[in-house]
């Protein structure tokens, strides 16, 4: 046996969930089809939930994200021309920290590669072999290795859910009728805070990245051509869907990266077959409104490699049994959370008048009622996780 548990896939979940089991003396070994500079560089996300920040701190992986990352304690609502702010650390004692994808790919990298971690990048045609046998193996064009358990940490368009023999594996899906083109900016943002604006032209999000960058999205038509977008028209939409009454200035400067990404919503159910298991967005994906794919990825691998470590150390299955179930109720809530702020917050191109109004209905709720906002508020922070412990 070359490992104990193989993951495939270098993304947030892979390089976290084999951090995790290292911590607790299980051996992994991590595939992943692209290099090391690609995965480092690849503009995601950007918001960690409080549970989050805390796992990569148990994780001993935070260092940087504690002296770089940017804790918001709110964000803005902004419709109608004006804004409303969503006081999170009011409503319900947390926070989120803005804190780029990459960055934390890059600082699990650089910890697992210092403690002589093996991560194989630029492996290729990945197979999985013997999933329902206690020996499965991982084939690839390089070589083969073969382990106990294997995860799929592969994304959503990776090998590992397609692995699941048909008739094993059920899938709930949505698709959204637009899509996201994102930027960032070498410029200031113009906000201490996110602002998600909801405009006649469409919905429109200003993030960051650090006090320099700034990163924004702007809904467009799912099919759309980023040929269509030179940075004129990018920054002159992001101009209109952002103006408020109150004067607010978006300030522009050099883009550094572009590009659309679909929204779309799935679901797949169980995570697991066998001795495989599949976390992140290889089982789920959800449009990133609610800011909750990564976070998502996290809360996963904290659940399986805690049921991993509860085999490991004592010899106990039900909680590797019990995975799909503990993991999908937070799968759920983020899915029906991540539907709702998507819903509220774009302008539905096959919709009528109606639909705008029921989506500033709910915004206005939003604004004025206290239950709501919090419900928002503990949504957007995270809510708790299943399990509370600590690792060495
Ligand atoms: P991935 O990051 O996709 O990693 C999977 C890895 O597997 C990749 O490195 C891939 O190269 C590798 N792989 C795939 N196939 C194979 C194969 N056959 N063999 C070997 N390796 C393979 N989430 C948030 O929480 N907050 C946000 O603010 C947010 N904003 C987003 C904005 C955008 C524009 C996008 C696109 C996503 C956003 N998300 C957000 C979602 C978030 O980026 C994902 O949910 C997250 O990347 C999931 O991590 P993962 O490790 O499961 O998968
Ligand atoms: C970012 C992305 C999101 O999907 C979101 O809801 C908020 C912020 C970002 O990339 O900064």
């Amino acid at each position: 046996m070359d490992t104990q548990v193989g993951i495939v896939g270098a993304g947030p979940a892979g390089l976290l969930l084999s951090r995790l089991l290292h911590l607790q003396g299980i051996d992994s070994i991590v595939l992943e089809q692209r290099d090391r500079g690609y995965v480092e560089q690849r503009v995601r996300a950007g918001v960690l939930e409080h549970g989050s920040v805390a796992t990569l701190r148990e994780a001993g992986v935070a260092d940087r994200l504690d002296r770089q990352g940017m804790e918001h304690e709110g964000v803005e609502l902004r419709f109608g021309r004006r804004g409303h702010r969503i006081d999170f650390a009011e409503l319900t004692g947390r926070t989120i920290t803005v804190y780029g994808q990459q960055e934390v790919v890059k600082d699990l990298i650089a910890a697992r590669l210092a403690e002589g971690a093996d991560i194989r990048f630029g492996v290729e045609d990945v197979r999985l072999h013997g999933i329902d046998t206690d020996r499965p193996t991982i084939g690839f064009a390089q070589g083969e290795i073969s382990c106990e358990y294997v995860v799929g940490a592969d994304g959503y368009h990776g090998v590992s859910r397609p692995s699941f023999p048909a008739g094993t594996i059920s899938t709930y899906e949505r698709a959204y009728p637009y899509a996201w083109l994102g930027i960032l900016a070498q410029a200031p943002p113009s906000a201490r805070e996110l602002i998600y604006a909801r405009s006649d032209r469409g919905f429109a999000l200003h993030s960051m990245r650090s006090p320099e960058i700034t990163r924004m999205y702007l809904q467009v038509a799912p099919d759309e051509d980023l040929g269509e977008w030179p940075d004129e028209r990018v920054w002159a939409e992001l101009h209109t869907r952002l103006a408020d009454d109150s004067g607010f200035a978006l300030t522009e400067g050099e883009i550094l990266d572009k590009g659309i990404t679909g929204m779309r919503s799935m679901v797949a159910s169980p995570m697991q077959y066998g001795r495989l298991f599949l976390a992140g967005d290889a089982a789920h994906i959800v449009p990133p409104t609610g800011a909750k794919g990564m976070n998502l990825a996290i809360a996963d691998v904290r659940t399986l490699a805690y049921a991993l470590g509860a085999y490991y150390t004592d010899g106990r299955t039900d909680l590797l049994a019990a995975y799909t179930d503990t993991a999908q109720r937070r799968v759920w809530r983020a899915t029906h959370f991540s539907w709702f702020m998507t819903s509220m917050l774009h302008a539905d191109p096959g919709d009528d008048a109606f639909g705008d109004r029921l989506a500033l209905a709910q915004l206005e709720y939003v604004a004025s009622s206290r239950a709501q906002a919090t419900a928002l508020a503990e949504n957007y922070t995270g809510l708790p996780y299943d399990h509370g412990w600590s690792y060495p």
